[in-house]
């Protein structure tokens, strides 16, 4: 019997930082058949095929340069070959594409494949909040986990000692994944509340937008701690309110809730994209397109996702700090509101 096949569904900074991890762990463990396929979106660098780049050079030059991945790597621009019997995928395109990425797939995959998202943020359906492992699921029929942590890609890459978290209902392949994905400074928990792991790694993008504005405004780190500190009572609120299962607040202590919000709050590229935002008075769109190289930005659209589905419930007073985002992104309100919306906020009533 051979081992399980895996894909790497996305090839950006990300996608390319867990393919170096799986391509090496896949190399030595038996459990993994050895090539490693990596589905990769052609575009030209330079003159030259992605793709061929990677596999000649093997290295991601645009999302993930200077850091070398494991020859058993292998770029493939055909998304359904790249995918053609895989036992493991992970999915990890920037959330606004993933419902084209499954729609091709559909019909392709093995009946008992096993998927994981890696994908940070949220969509919205007719009653709400669609989590992207749910449209996964829908879309494809396979059964889903999920890996969110404190994991700026740079630095998983450059095997800076990090912690992040699966979320899986099915604690078997819970373990198997971990195997896929452990190394000595990479370290895994599993834990089932699978739900609460995803929406902490939608929801904290909003937060890390409110740090950037209090950097771009001049703010100190005491409000930043403020923002933090009010962006995870909301970000436990919501998930409280909109998980179709229970929620375990232990799991807001795990890499996936507390750990990736102060990181993302610090080091992450919204939070970055939003300093610029109230230094400059750009929109997030040229900014996007200045300052990140063809990388996305996940804080602001997933602040729309949120509104709407807020609205939708009548509630958005319970959420000012998410709502505060939003409006200042995409309604022209001043920056500065997201300092009254600290000072202002229920919290505080
Ligand atoms: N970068 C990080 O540090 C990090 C860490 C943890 C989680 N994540 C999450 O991982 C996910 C992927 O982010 P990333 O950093 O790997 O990507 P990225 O933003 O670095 O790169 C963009 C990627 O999107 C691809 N792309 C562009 N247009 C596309 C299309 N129409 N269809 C499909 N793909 C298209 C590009 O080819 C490129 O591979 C996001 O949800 C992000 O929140 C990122």
């Amino acid at each position: 019997m051979g081992g399980k096949k895996v894909c790497v569904v996305g090839s950006g900074n990300w996608g390319s930082a867990i393919a170096k991890i799986a391509g090496s762990n896949a190399a030595r463990l038996s459990t993994f058949e050895n090539q490693v396929n990596m589905w990769v979106l052609e575009e030209e660098v330079g003159g030259r095929r992605l793709t061929d780049i990677i596999n000649t050079e093997h290295e991601n030059v645009k999302y993930l340069p200077g850091h070398k991945l494991p020859p058993n790597v292998v770029a493939e621009p055909d998304l359904l070959k790249a995918c053609a019997g895989a036992d493991i995928l992970l999915f990890v395109v920037p959330h606004q594409f993933i419902g084209q990425v499954c729609d091709q797939l559909k019909g392709h995959m093995k009946k008992d494949a096993v998927g994981v998202s890696l994908i940070k943020g949220v969509d919205e359906g007719p009653d709400g909040l669609r989590l992207i492992s749910d449209i996964i699921h829908e879309k494809l029929g396979i059964e889903m986990s999920v890996l969110m942590g404190a994991n700026i890609a740079n630095e998983v890459a450059g095997e800076k000692f990090c912690e992040t978290t699966i979320g899986c209902k099915n604690i078997q392949h819970g373990q198997t994944l971990k195997e896929l994905m452990q190394t000595p400074n990479f370290r895994v928990t599993v834990v089932q509340d699978a739900d609460t792991v995803e929406i902490c790694g939608a929801l904290k993008n909003v937060v890390a937008v409110g740090a950037g504005f209090c950097d771009g405004l001049g703010y100190g780190d005491n409000t930043k701690a403020a923002v933090i500190r009010l962006g995870l009572m909301e970000m436990i609120a919501f998930a409280k309110l909109f998980c179709k299962g229970p929620v375990a607040s232990s799991t807001f202590l795990e890499s996936c809730g507390v750990a990736d919000l102060i990181t993302t709050c610090y080091g992450g590229r919204n939070r970055k994209v939003a300093e610029a935002f109230a230094r400059t008075g750009k929109t997030i769109e040229q900014l996007e397109k200045e300052i990140l190289n063809g990388q996305k930005l996940q804080g602001p659209p997933t602040s729309a996702e949120l509104h709407r589905i807020l609205k939708l419930k009548n509630m958005v007073h319970k959420f000012p700090l998410f709502t505060a985002v939003y409006q200042i992104c995409y309604e022209g309100k001043p920056v500065t509101d997201v300092i009254k919306c600290l000072q202002n906020h229920p919290e505080h009533m």
